[in-house]
């Protein structure tokens, strides 16, 4: 019964998906196939705002493998669209957000309008082009820089207020407005849907989603079914970004076609589509006041903003809640209004909220140690607060400190020139930047299976999805520490809606809530194999449970290691062909409570500009997260990667452009929405101060996915200016911004 150490094995630093994604093995939504399988595409406006008066079909209709052009006019009932509470059943609820194919109004440029089913994708996207909307137009209004201006456009604003608003005595403050444009998510899979009625009462959904359960949920209250008879499969998701938090209106319209035509129905956005259809970052205008004394404590924060949602939905999100606490300041003001545009509705994506909220703040604070003559990250330290300034309770942990020594070293902060624009090198204009990020660590409900088998396999089960950042492998790693067993014994399931239940994957959440699940499903395992051995195995019937442990693969004693048995044996001793338990795990328990829990990220660029044409290059970049214990090394350094991707992004290339005369959107595709290149992208250092946070979960472990990317462009937008005294407050940083000469052509 001598079992090697495993040690090594449980801490392999593999993706243990990854074979299956570069090998082509595993299959997302548009992928799988349906005997029967019909094949659908959205029409869209060609107007932003009006009445669809009519739409020819006739001519579609009769090409070759065209099934059906449903609209308005022939679309059938569907529940969740029924406006009257009292006409709706119990179990269902009005759909929220743009009811497709249900009525004859267009509300934005690029909304769906009619769908044509075919017998092949190629025949139904052939045919769109025959089909003949008439409009009859309306005035309307997409542009955000003007709308803003009238506060008649606006929703009520939203404030917050903390000590004084009073002006007060400052050494020295900053005043500044700040814009972000639309960003668009863009992950690589399209968004996706298969919908298949498998009886008149029973949907199964393939669906690209980032939670089984909730378009489970949604789509058995759109269509009055019982939430059993709703099945969502997302086993893979080829990025999101958030853009696949809720369902747009491709799972509606693959379920009416379904429903229609009574076969299954494919439905897959196009990548022009991807701009339009499912959600983006809003657009913000901000204004942050800073002031503090000749010390550089923070005397008042004001922090003001504007984003912008549709005409048919208020989407609001947390751009000014950085200011109420990440710094210690008594005087603190937030005013929050959105602005309803003839466009279609945002959504939350990667850093929500705290990303637009970070680029003011920071960028702001950057801004005054300037006017202070003090160091950034020396007023950031003489600011630090260890208790939420908001709620008045303590972190449950923050490191940051460690993550400002980190970064100085490693980017070289000693060869920042403190006044801008006077370091060159090689005829470039070099400056360094930094910032902080923050987002809040939740830990939600979640519901885990675990089934040990007497062939010595664990198999863990739960319906959350995983849109990339490696869920199963991070929640192997976590059962195979709580097990101590190989994680090459482990699978971890997820991505269906029948496995027990669980959240969604957003907010940087999944591993705090789901990873406490498998750490309880694992404990509980234990002891029902503590209790297995005391009952069964030869000489542990005078032991408890508390004198046993599992480890390697065995129970033994804690006293004599050479009472043990292994699992295997165990069970087939007692007759048992596997356990097989379910647990329920809660939100954060009493005790958790006491704390304010946040993860904490800081980036450090440097860059060239050239002051001949102003185009900027970073030339290097550290990053630095405060996340908690690090629970697989791999996929945590790839999150912090794809953060400063995006942030680059953000900061220099990305912007969704409107034609405010006729509400299109000019750059919808990756030719034209620039994305960094990989030119654009230099060496990362990745590192984490990688410390259990024992406050805020049993497993130590806070989220990853939104402080890799929030704080990001303002440590650029300061990197900038530190090159070029030239502040920017305007994303993305275009050469035009810095008002050097143009480049000849
Ligand atoms: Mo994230 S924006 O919560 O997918």
């Amino acid at each position: 019964m001598n079992k090697k150490n495993t040690k090594s094995i449980f801490w392999e630093d593999e993706r243990v998906d990854g074979a299956d994604k570069v090998t082509g093995k595993a299959k997302y939504t548009a992928e799988h196939n349906l005997p029967n399988l019909a094949y659908a595409v959205f029409v869209t406006s060609n107007i932003a705002k009006g009445t669809i008066k009519n739409i020819d079909t006739s001519k579609a209709l009769a090409l070759n493998g065209v099934l059906d052009v449903i609209y308005f006019a022939n679309c059938p009932a569907v529940p969740g669209y029924n406006t009257n509470a009292a006409d709706r059943p119990k179990n269902v609820t009005e759909w929220r957000g743009h009811k497709v194919l249900y009525d004859n109004k267009v509300r934005f440029f690029g909304q769906p309008i009619a769908l044509v089913v075919a017998d092949s994708f190629e025949n139904a996207n052939a045919a769109i082009r025959f089909i003949k909307p008439e409009y009859e137009a309306e005035a309307f209004e997409t542009n955000f820089d003007k709308a803003r201006l009238n506060p008649a456009n606006l929703k009520p604003a939203v404030t917050y207020k903390r000590g004084s608003d009073t002006e007060v005595k400052a050494a020295a403050s900053v005043e500044a407005e700040f814009n972000i444009p639309i960003e668009v998510h863009n992950p690589m899979e399209l968004q996706a849907t298969i919908a298949y009625w498998e009886a008149e009462d029973k949907l199964l959904l393939y669906d690209k989603t980032q939670g089984p359960k909730s378009t489970q949920g949604l789509m058995a209250r759109t269509f009055g079914l019982p939430e059993k008879n709703v099945r969502v499969i997302a086993e893979n998701v080829g990025g999101a970004f958030g853009s696949s938090l809720r369902s747009w209106s491709n799972v509606p319209a693959a379920c009416i076609a379904a429903k229609k035509l009574n076969r299954p129905v494919k439905l897959v956005i196009t990548r022009p589509q991807m701009f339009s259809l499912i959600g983006y970052r809003p657009q913000a205008w901000q204004k942050v006041k800073i002031a503090a004394n000749a010390e550089g404590n923070f005397l008042s924060i004001n922090h003001e903003a504007i984003s912008n949602t549709s005409r048919y939905e208020d989407f609001r999100e947390g751009i000014v809640d950085v200011s109420k606490f990440l710094y210690a300041c008594e005087n603190v003001n937030t005013k929050y209004s959105i602005l309803p545009l003839d466009l279609s509705t945002p959504i939350w994506m990667r850093g929500p909220g705290e990303a637009t909220g970070c680029f003011a703040l920071e960028s702001a604070i950057d801004e005054l140690s300037y006017k202070l003559k003090m160091d950034p990250i020396a007023l950031r330290i003489k600011n630090f607060t260890a208790i939420n300034p908001e709620n008045k309770l303590p972190f449950s942990d923050i490191n940051l400190k460690a993550c400002y020594d980190y970064g100085m070293e490693k980017i070289g902060w000693k060869n920042r020139p403190s006044v801008p624009g006077t370091l060159k090198e090689n005829g470039m204009l070099i400056g360094y930047g930094m910032a902080v990020g923050v987002f809040g660590a939740g830990k939600g409900a979640a519901s885990v299976r675990a089934v040990l088998s007497n062939d010595g396999k664990l198999l863990l089960e739960c319906a959350v999805s995983d849109m990339g950042p490696g869920t199963t492998t991070s929640m192997s790693k976590i059962a195979a520490e709580a097990m101590q067993m190989p994680i090459t014994k482990i699978k971890f399931k997820l991505g269906d809606s029948d496995l027990p239940p669980g959240p969604s994957q957003g907010g940087s959440g999944t591993t705090s809530t789901v990873g406490s699940a498998v750490d309880l499903a694992c404990k509980t395992l234990q002891l029902r194999l503590k209790e297995l051995a005391i009952g069964n195995a030869p000489g542990f019937n005078a032991l408890t449970t508390d004198a046993l442990e599992v480890k390697n693969e065995m129970v033994l004693s804690k006293a004599d290691a050479s009472k043990n048995i292994d699992i295997v044996s165990l069970l087939k001793l007692a007759k048992q062909d596997k356990i097989d338990l379910t647990i329920n795990s809660t939100g954060k328990t009493p005790e958790q409570l006491k704390f304010t829990s946040n993860s904490f990220s800081s980036h450090y660029v440097k860059l060239a500009v050239n002051p001949k044409d102003g185009k900027i290059k970073v030339l290097q970049v550290v990053t630095t997260g405060d996340a908690g214990k690090i629970i697989s090394p791999k996929t945590a350094r790839s999150q912090m990667l794809g953060g400063v991707v995006g942030g680059i992004g953000m900061a220099l290339t990305e912007k969704l452009e409107i034609d405010h005369t006729t509400g299109q959107i000019m750059n919808a595709s990756f030719g034209a929405y620039h994305v960094p290149l990989h030119s654009q992208i230099p060496q990362i250092d990745a590192w984490f101060v990688n410390k259990p946070d024992m406050n805020v979960n049993d497993i130590g472990a806070k989220g990853i996915g939104e402080i890799a990317l929030i704080g990001f462009a303002a440590a650029v937008a300061n990197a900038v200016y530190n090159a070029t005294g030239k502040r920017v407050r305007d994303l993305p940083i275009t050469p035009d911004k810095l008002g050097f000469a143009k480049a000849k052509a």
